[in-house]
């Protein structure tokens, strides 16, 4: 009896001592913490399945690792020669004569409005929506060409969309590559020669390239960098200086992109990405650094928006679309008339205590 009641005991305190409370082993496999060590054996194993996700895990262990969040160095898209890209149409019933009731402020009629890049894409609609609103139309464009046929269906769209109206906007095409500072003050003087004075510049004028950063040809990121960002920067100082010898008020959009913000994902764009994000700080500089003289300058940030560059880059990588679409909570690509309503806003006095602002166009892209 005694010996059987010592070898219970005896028994007790080994069980005790191997017992998950006591056990020294699983401690000393873990990393991080002890209370992870404590839990019993079905748990454990689920604790390790986890482990892999976080950095305790060996790195590619896991296979989605990073799927979702990583650039493709195979994925390279060069801006395409002009006469590869089909020229755009306006856009039907988006305007014209109506009876619905809105703001008056958010009217632009008697103001002449500078567009850059507006022979194509998302700058002609942008024209449109300033036309449509009843400003005067100064399109600036490397493509003159374009831009003087385009300024002719958007006053001809206009005619046809206000059957007897008394005055149809002006719409004037000009040249100028953003990038020249000579060429940049020679359209400005053309414009006001022509137009009489500049109230709003919308710059538009820009391009997206895919290559690997390491990769990148020095000369195409010099020009990156030239036309997005010293050519918004190069209007915004000649038409601020216009508007401030003639004591006037005004306002500027810079067309930057959800890019400035984010990273996008699977295609490779380091410059315009940072080009995009100097975009939208000059405008918010530019906006402090004016705001005395009663000018104001905010941002529009698109997202994924269906012009004649994305179409070419989807058609070169049709896996693109659903990736991309994947990213976005809207679940689709904008259109262009999509940023109607954000720069007339912007543009007109409805928008007079808004600016610095970034106004992100972009299906909720950036908020995830
Ligand atoms: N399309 C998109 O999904 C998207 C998304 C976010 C931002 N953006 C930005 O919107 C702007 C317009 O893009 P888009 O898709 O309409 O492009 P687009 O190529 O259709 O149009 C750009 C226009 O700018 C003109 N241009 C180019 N370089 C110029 C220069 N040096 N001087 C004067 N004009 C010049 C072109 O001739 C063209 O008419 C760009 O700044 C772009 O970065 C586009």
């Amino acid at each position: 009896m005694k010996n059987n009641l010592l070898r219970q005991v005896s028994r007790a305190s080994a069980t005790a001592i191997r017992s998950p409370t006591c056990s020294t082993t699983p401690i000393a496999t873990r990393a991080f913490s002890n209370v992870q060590s404590l839990k019993r054996d079905s748990s454990q194993d689920d604790s390790d399945k986890h482990d892999e996700l976080s950095t305790a895990g060996k790195p590619g262990a896991f296979q989605h690792e990073g799927q979702f969040s990583r650039t493709d160095n195979t994925i390279r898209v060069e801006y395409p020669e002009e006469a590869n890209l089909p020229s755009s149409k306006p856009v039907q019933g988006r305007g014209g004569f109506h009876f619905k009731r809105t703001l008056a402020s958010f009217s632009l009629e008697n103001r002449v409005g500078v567009v850059t890049g507006g022979a194509r894409g998302l700058g002609l609609v942008m024209s449109q929506a300033l036309v449509v609103s009843g400003a005067d139309v100064a399109i600036v464009d490397l493509n003159k060409d374009e831009a003087a046929r385009q300024a002719d269906v958007l006053m001809e769209n206009f005619r046809s969309e206000n059957p007897g109206a008394d005055q149809v906007p002006k719409v004037t095409a000009h040249y100028a590559d953003v990038s020249s500072p000579d060429s940049v003050n020679k359209a400005l003087e053309e414009i006001i020669s022509d137009h009489g004075k500049i109230d709003n510049l919308v710059t538009s004028a820009g391009f997206t390239e895919n290559f690997d950063a390491i990769s990148y040809p020095h000369d195409r990121m010099q020009k990156l960098w030239g036309v997005n960002v010293n050519g918004t920067y190069l209007f915004a100082i000649g038409v601020a200086k216009h508007l401030m010898e003639r004591k006037a008020p005004g306002s500027l959009v810079f067309i930057g992109s959800m890019s400035g913000a984010i990273v996008n994902v699977p295609q490779p764009q380091a410059p315009y990405n940072a080009a995009k994000a100097a975009v939208r700080h000059l405008a918010a500089s530019l906006a402090v650094e004016w705001a005395h003289a009663g000018i104001r300058v905010n941002c529009i940030s698109p997202g994924y928006m269906l012009t004649a560059l994305t179409k070419k880059i989807l058609d070169d990588n049709p896996e693109l679309a659903n990736k991309w679409t994947s990213l976005i909570p809207q679940g689709k690509m904008g259109r262009p008339e999509d940023l109607m309503g954000a720069v007339t806003f912007l543009c007109s006095d409805a928008s007079g205590y808004v600016t610095g602002a970034d106004i992100r166009v972009d299906g909720g892209y950036t908020v995830t």
